[in-house]
């Protein structure tokens, strides 16, 4: 099973508070250990962290500085200890505009990490849906200029495999904390089917507990594919 988080609510969580949106930040950076663990024991078997997309550059400076702040300390503090857990980490996203030394922590991670087998933890930094569509068609196109793939022998297989989640499954489940109702554009060719929780804690409130409950209606949803199946006859992974 695969569930995406888009982990939302951290500025407002800290301003409701007094506080500078990146103590909002910084809390929420502090969740993710105990939902990877949480995921593991749900039957979680990928997650995918929705952490910076390609539209949060418009933030303030500061912000974005310390956001890239965090991501280096949480590479920094947590490369090994992944590792030792036995989790594979792939980050989804662009990194061209990411620091030098951030692009090869992420490399070298990746790298640690490629045949670890617990979960398999995605972080989404610089990540749009349609960005890694305009990448994946990139790609294709320059195949298909090239020689080695025909224009008809591209299907949604195909499209599917050029993304950053090639070989991966769909998510079944796309979370988002802190209320908002929409996509901010996570996953958008992989989320087609994905089933939908939108739920009214910060990400900094999210806890386990939280998760389970939500993984618990998620099970008790029929998923159809646009089929109709028998009743008592649907499972749900
Ligand atoms: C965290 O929540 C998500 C990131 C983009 C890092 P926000 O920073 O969007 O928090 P709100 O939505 O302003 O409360
Ligand atoms: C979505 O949250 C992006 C991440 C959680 C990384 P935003 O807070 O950026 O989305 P909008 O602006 O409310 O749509
Ligand atoms: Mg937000």
């Amino acid at each position: 099973m695969h569930v995406g988080i888009i982990m939302d609510g951290n500025g407002r969580w800290a301003t409701k508070r007094g506080l500078p949106r990146l103590v909002g930040h910084k809390r929420g950076a502090s969740r993710v250990k105990d939902i990877v663990k949480a995921s593991t024991e749900l039957g979680v078997t990928t997650l995918t962290l929705y952490a910076f997309s390609t539209e949060n550059w418009k933030r303030a400076a500061h912000e974005v500085e310390g956001l890239m702040k965090l991501f280096r300390g949480y590479l920094q503090n947590n490369f090994v200890e992944l590792n030792e857990k036995n989790i594979k980490v792939n980050f989804l996203g662009d990194p061209a505009p990411l620091a030098a030394d951030l692009r090869v922590q992420m490399a070298d991670l990746e790298a640690l990490t490629k045949d670890n087998t617990l979960i398999t933890l995605n972080v989404a930094i610089n990540y749009g849906g349609r960005d890694d569509l305009v990448r994946a068609t990139r790609t294709l196109a320059a195949k298909v200029q090239n020689g080695t793939l025909a224009v008809d022998d591209i299907t949604e297989q195909v499209v599917s495999d050029h993304l950053d989640t090639a070989a991966q499954s769909d998510p079944d489940l796309i979370i988002r904390t802190a209320g908002e109702l929409r996509i901010s554009n996570f996953m958008v060719w992989q989320s087609a089917y994905s089933e939908l929780a939108f739920i009214g804690n910060s990400w900094p409130e999210f806890t386990p507990e939280v998760y389970a409950e939500v993984i618990a209606d998620y099970r008790s949803r029929t998923r159809q594919f646009g089929a109709v199946i028998p009743k008592g006859a649907e499972a749900v992974e």
